[in-house]
Order: C-alpha cells, then structure tokens, then sequence
C-alpha cells in the first residue's frame, strides 16, 4: 500500500512512546455538579493530557470524535487555526528539531496530529470508533495518515457533511458546501450494525393504530405497487378482495403468499378511489418481536448546518462570536447516537466549546442514557471560559438572550488541569506523588489495562490481572513510613502481604528475599523508579 512520507515524519511516529507521564490535577472551582459522575474537562496540550488519561482510560473508549484545526491558515480566530501557536511551535521545535526549519505548513500539521492520533488509538476499545472531522485543506493527507494508522481496511467510511446550504458569493469557481468526517474502526470485526432509532419527521407518519397496537405500537401505510422497471412475473398476480380481483399496474413489491398472508391478517388497507382500487400495507414500528424499526446513517449528513453551531452559541453565551465555528450539538448527538450505547465514554481531544460534552448530555437526556465524556482544550482561557462554562450552562440550564429558561440537561464534569510529571529530571518518583496516582501508573505500565479511581485502595495489592497480582510498596502503605523501610521487600514485610496463590510482580524500593525464596514464591521484583516505566 502507497504510504506518506513527509518532512519530519521520522520524528514523530514513535514519539507518543517518548511523551513523559503527568499527574492529573483537580480544580475543584471549575467544576460542575456531582464530581463522580464520570465527566472530565481537562485543560492541557493534548498530548501531554491524553498520555496522562492513558492510566485511566486507556483501551475504554468507545467512541472518539475530533475537530482538529483545519489548517485553514486562519490565525485571527479565537483558536489558532494553523500549527503556529505558540505551543505548539515550541513543540515542534523541540521533536522535529533542526529539520523543523524545513517543514512547510503540511509537514507540520502532520507532525503535530500523527502522535496524537496514535495516543488515541491507544484509547479505543475492541469494538471503539473514531471520527475525525477535516475540511479539503489537509483531508488527502489526513485520511493517507490515519489509513497508516488505524489500518485501510478499518476505514469504514469518510462521511460528507453538508454544512451550509448555498452562499458562496466570493468563491471563484465552485461554491463548497461540504466537509468532511473521517470514521475508522478500532478493528472493523468488531462493529455491527449501526442503526438509528426513527427520527422525529418519520415517527409523525405512524398515526395509524390497530388492535396489535400494544405489541407492535402505531403503523404507517405503505403502497404494495411498486413502479420497479425490473420485470419480476412472479409479483405480478391478482389479490381477490371483495368478489374482484385487484391487479397491479406493474407488480406487487411482495410474493403472492406473502400478501394473501397479509390480507389474511389485518395487514393490507384495500380501498376503492373514483373507480380505482389502491393496496396498501401497514408498516408497523415495531417487529413481532417488539424491536422498535430502525435505520442505517447515511454517507452524506445534509440537515444540519454549521449556522445551527453558531446560533446555539448565540443562545447559550449571548454572542454568536464567543467561539469561531463550533460544530453543531445536533451533529455531534447524531454520530454517538449510532456509534454508542447509553453507558459508553466518549472522548474528545481538541475540546472548543464543549459542544461534544454538550451534545453527550443531550443524548443521554433524550434515551435515559449514562454516557461520559472526557474533553480536552489546549488553550486556558477556552478551556474555562469555554468549554467548561458551555458544558456548565447546559448542564445547570440558562437564560437565553430573548429571557426564555432554559432547562438544564442535568450532569457535572470534574476539570483538572496538567500536574507535575510523575519523575523528576533525575529519573526519581516526585514526593508529591500520593500511592494512588503511582499505583494507577504502575497497574497500567504493567498490564496494559487501565486501573480505575474507584479500585485503589490502601492495600499494595493494587489489581490482579490475568492470573497475575501486582504489589505496590510505595510511601510507607504498610505503616513503615521510615525512608524505604516499608517499602523494602523483606520476609517481615512479605509475611504482611495480602496472600495471592500464584504469579505475583512486586513493585518495591528493594528486596532483601534470595533468588530461591523469590522464585518458590513466584514473585518478580521490580525495584522503584527504576523498572518504573516514565513515559
Ligand atoms: C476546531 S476547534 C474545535 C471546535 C469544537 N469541535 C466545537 O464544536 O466547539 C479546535 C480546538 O482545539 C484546540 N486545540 C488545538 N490544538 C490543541 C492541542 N494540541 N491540544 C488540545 N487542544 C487543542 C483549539 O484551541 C480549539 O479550541
């Protein structure tokens, strides 16, 4: 398969590997509602943020949504559009290093957005999705990058979105009304089905109800001509009703028995217009067994508008200008409602206004649903006045600018900020890291798997995994707070341990145990920091 090559590729394709681990830091001031809920607004460059929710998150993810800048070469917004903020050039500067000078404005938003997405991936779950929203300025290069990625063959579609439904009065040539949204699988083996539940405009046409109402709910009429060129002899038949026989003009869309079962059933609707009869089939909502009728998203997403993002800005801030372009809550809500069941977290890591936050409230307001979303924002001042304040009115509801109350979707995030990183340039764990945030570290380093807030407790058996338990001897958990006392393994300190019966990896400042005891033990020892994986 062709690959992309670009100047400063070599750079960054294992750099998330190299990325430091940073400790989450909690403000409580800015956030909202009840804590524990699941939600999370972090504020940090995003590769930093994400490396830092991989002890949490990672492998857990169902559905990821992204809205990267476009590229556009736009700087004046209130994001910087291109790759030149001042961060993200000092970033730049500091991977790519020299041949950084070289780069063009291409070569630079793919360095900037190739580790990101590979820390991403590392987020999805087996059966996770990926939706990555670009307009023509980088998509080639995008969708060249992501197929290295995530793999060509788990492309599962590049969805147009009709953004704007004419205008265009400066375009020189060809007025452009469409963007597009990358969507790849984690492993398209995984996926079933996408389906959509009846939207408002179709469930008005079922306003017909019958005695089967309470199993099947309300049906709507169908025609069972059909006008199909295809000539099928074997739908072309009568249907005796009445002492006549009912012909269609070309054929029947059913087989004969088929319809003769239905007729037989209450299905068909026959009746007699100026001389001409019609057949109809009720169609009902629900199966026979009781499985509400649903379809398929389409390719092309052409009822909502980049003006409904602006509008709902307007509404929730005041001011339509308060953020340059979000995407609609409507569009977002539409792609996690086939991409997510009502208990999935959803991540997005180029936050903005919050409109994924907002659009996980809408939907779970709408089925009941207990979906969580973790957002990212680099910049502080969007971060907070933003995201979080957006996601906060929606929540705890507002006024809108005509005086109207708007109700509040209900929920709360908790937002952190980017704490230290967990070692010091020496390589050392930092004092200030409490044995929660080394035990997450450890858990994830060593199993891959994330170990969730609710799961530490004050033991050094941090989890068991696979048949394996990991052990914690770290700031003195077994009362011994003396410099390394504690946290030494010896046959004191063993004797103390939670009893496991098998394989057991003992992170621990040191081991006083021989070789034979260790092995007849089944303990591995991995001394801290130094077995400690830092990035
Ligand atoms: C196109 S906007 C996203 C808009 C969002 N979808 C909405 O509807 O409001 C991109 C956002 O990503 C943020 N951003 C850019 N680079 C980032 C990074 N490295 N880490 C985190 N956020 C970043 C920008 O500050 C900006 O707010």
């Amino acid at each position: 398969m062709p690959t992309l090559n670009w100047i400063g590729k070599d750079s960054v394709v294992n750099h998330h590997y190299h990325v430091p681990f940073h400790l989450l830091k909690d403000v409580p001031d800015l956030a909202c509602g009840k804590p524990g809920g699941g939600n999370l607004i972090v504020q940090g460059d995003n590769l930093v943020a994400l490396k830092a929710l991989l002890p949490y998150y990672g492998g857990q993810v169902k559905c990821i949504y992204i809205d990267p800048p476009y590229n556009t070469g736009n700087e004046g917004w209130v994001y910087n559009d291109n790759v030149n903020s001042p961060l993200i050039k000092q970033w730049l500067g500091q991977v790519v290093g020299r041949e950084g000078d070289d780069l063009s404005r291409h070569d630079k938003w793919l360095c900037m957005m190739y580790p990101r997405l590979a820390l991403l991936k590392q987020f999805l779950c087996p059966d996770g999705l990926i939706f990555i929203s670009i307009d023509e300025n980088e998509h080639r290069w995008l969708e060249a990058m992501a197929d290295e990625i995530f793999g060509a063959q788990n492309r599962i579609e590049t969805l147009i979105w009709k953004k704007s439904y004419g205008g265009g009065a400066k375009s020189k040539h060809i007025v452009n009304l469409h963007e597009y949204i990358l969507l790849y699988a984690r492993n398209i083996d995984r996926i079933s089905e996408f389906k959509l539940p009846p939207s408002k405009e179709v469930l008005k046409y079922y306003k017909f109800e019958d005695n089967k109402v309470s199993t099947r709910g309300p049906y709507r009429l169908q025609p069972l001509a059909t006008n199909s060129m295809d000539p099928r002899p074997n739908l072309r038949y009568s249907i005796p009703f009445e002492g006549e026989e009912i012909w269609p003009e070309k054929q029947w869309q059913w087989s004969k028995e088929r319809a003769l079962a239905a007729l037989a059933n209450d299905e068909l609707v026959i009746k007699k217009s100026k001389g001409k009869w019609s057949v109809n089939y009720k169609q009902y909502l629900k199966d026979g067994e009781g499985t509400e009728r649903s379809s398929k998203p389409y390719s092309i997403i052409d009822n909502i508008y980049t003006q409904q993002g602006t509008n709902e800005i307007g509404e929730i801030f005041g001011d339509g200008k308060a953020f340059n372009f979000p995407k609609p809550s409507a569009l977002i809500a539409h792609l996690l409602q086939f991409a997510t069941g009502k208990d999935d977290i959803c991540l997005d890591s180029f936050g903005g206004s919050g409109t994924t936050g907002h659009a996980v409230l809408k939907l779970n307001r709408q089925d009941g649903g207990n979906r969580r979303f973790v957002l990212v924002e680099m910049d502080p001042k969007i971060a907070k006045s933003s995201t979080a304040e957006r996601v906060r009115r929606v929540a705890q509801g507002y006024t809108a600018p005509d005086g109207t109350k708007v109700e509040g979707l209900q929920g709360g995030f908790r937002f952190c900020e980017l704490g230290e990183s967990l070692f010091d340039k020496d390589g050392k764990i930092r004092e200030s890291v409490s044995f929660g945030d080394l035990a997450r570290h450890v858990y994830f380093t060593e199993t891959g798997e994330p170990l969730a807030r609710e799961r530490v407790t004050n033991s050094p058996l941090i989890g068991t995994h696979q048949g394996t338990a990991v052990f914690l001897l770290y700031n003195g958990i077994l009362g011994d707070k003396s410099t390394n006392g504690g946290n030494v393994l010896t046959r004191q300190v063993l004797a103390r341990l939670p009893k496991f019966d098998g394989q057991k990896v003992i992170y621990c400042a040191g081991s006083l145990l021989g070789p034979d005891r260790l092995r007849a033990e089944r303990i591995i020892v991995r001394q801290t920091p130094y077995e400690v994986k830092v990035s």
